[in-house]
């Protein structure tokens, strides 16, 4: 459900009148205040979007030929990192939350911190569940005020990811909330045959059909990327055939889970204040943008952030050894993990789109 909360806001005669305007409206609905307060006064009272959906955001994207980041976040740095990063680009952002995080944070914990950022700044935000794992967990994010959910039947047979994904829209649509689903696994293609891959990756044609019965609002794809640090042995390469043939028969924006680069920068400031990383391989950036020309409107970050924020964490406790003030560890390691995503929001051309 939107969360809304109502203002009285003070208007001149002259404001009354660009109120029919329909940019002054947008602005707003983002919290932007007016300034023209010394003629005649009117009282007004108007609604203020604070967080928005997924689907507003994608269906955005789709329109303006960009991407938004999909960034996972755990605590107050993580949440404020992404939060700054988005209002530096003035770039749209969604943050998502996995039902781990909330195991360790706590809903009420993280979901507050999530909705005092969309009150303070004016780009719009999503609070997104990722990887919601049944129709309980999605259901309770509904009912905590996120704005969109995810089913993950993934690893269900169709009929059952259907079923689930499809009990979640009723729900969660009823509210006001977007739904993301998916379809096909995610997993590592590499050295699997034609046909083991038909089977792992999203069929075009199973897409279709998925769309259709459940009524979800975006669609998560399997077409070779997979979670972690870890996703290729060799030549990193995404079926982009595959997404071009699902984007020519599926309406809705479309979600791309495992997007992170391992860019060589962080594995290499990480190890060598100490971490392990060998073997480490992302996506590469090219064919993340490619993604995006072919329906990608979502991509999920949850590594690269994960990276930077450790690497800067050990560079922090390696340089000066006599320091136990948690913000002067964190402050830095939250600034770095910012620094990452507004490189992708530049990358995904997500950047002064908000
Ligand atoms: O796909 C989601 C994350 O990268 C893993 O999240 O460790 O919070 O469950 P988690
Ligand atoms: P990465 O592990 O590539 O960052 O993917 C994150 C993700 O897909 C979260 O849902
Ligand atoms: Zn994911």
């Amino acid at each position: 459900m939107f969360n809304y909360f109502s203002v009285h806001w003070m208007f001149c005669v002259v404001c009354v009148g660009l109120l029919f305007d329909e940019n002054l409206l947008d602005t707003i609905k983002y919290g932007i205040k007016c300034n023209y307060l010394n003629c005649l006064w009117l009282s007004l009272e108007c609604e203020i979007e604070m967080l928005v959906t997924n689907k507003e955001l994608m269906v955005n994207a789709r329109k303006g030929g960009y991407g938004v980041g999909a960034f996972n976040v755990q605590n107050l740095e993580s949440v404020k990192a992404i939060v700054e990063a988005a209002v530096e680009e003035k770039s749209p952002a969604i943050l998502q939350i996995t039902p781990s995080v909330i195991k360790y944070a706590g809903m009420g914990y993280i979901t507050s911190i999530v909705k005092n950022a969309g009150d303070e700044v004016a780009v719009p935000l999503a609070m997104h569940l990722d990887h919601g794992e049944d129709y309980e967990t999605a259901i309770k994010c509904v009912d905590a005020g996120f704005t969109s959910v995810m089913i993950d039947g993934s690893f269900l047979s169709f009929e059952e990811n259907i079923a689930v994904s499809k009990r979640v829209v009723d729900y969660a649509h009823a509210k006001g909330v977007s739904v993301e689903a998916e379809l096909g696994k995610l997993a590592g293609v590499e050295e699997r045959s034609v046909e083991e891959k038909d089977a792992i990756l999203t069929d075009p044609n199973t897409a279709v059909e998925f769309v259709e019965k459940t009524g979800i609002d975006t669609l998560a794809v399997a077409i070779g990327t997979s979670h972690g640090a870890y996703k290729f042995k060799s030549a990193a390469k995404l079926d982009l055939d595959r997404l071009k043939l699902i984007n020519e028969k599926v309406s809705i924006p479309l979600v791309l889970h495992g997007s992170s680069s391992v860019p060589a920068w962080i594995c290499e400031k990480a190890t060598k204040y100490g971490a392990t990383l060998d073997g480490a391989k992302g996506v590469a950036e090219d064919q993340l943008q490619q993604a995006i020309k072919l329906g990608i409107a979502k991509i999920n970050i949850d590594t690269d952030l994960r990276l930077a924020f450790t690497a800067t964490v050990r560079e922090v406790l390696t340089n000066s050894t006599k320091e136990f003030d948690p913000r002067k560890i964190l402050g830095p390691a939250k600034d770095a993990m910012k620094e990452v995503a507004k490189g992708k929001m530049r990358l995904f051309g997500s950047s002064g789109k908000a």
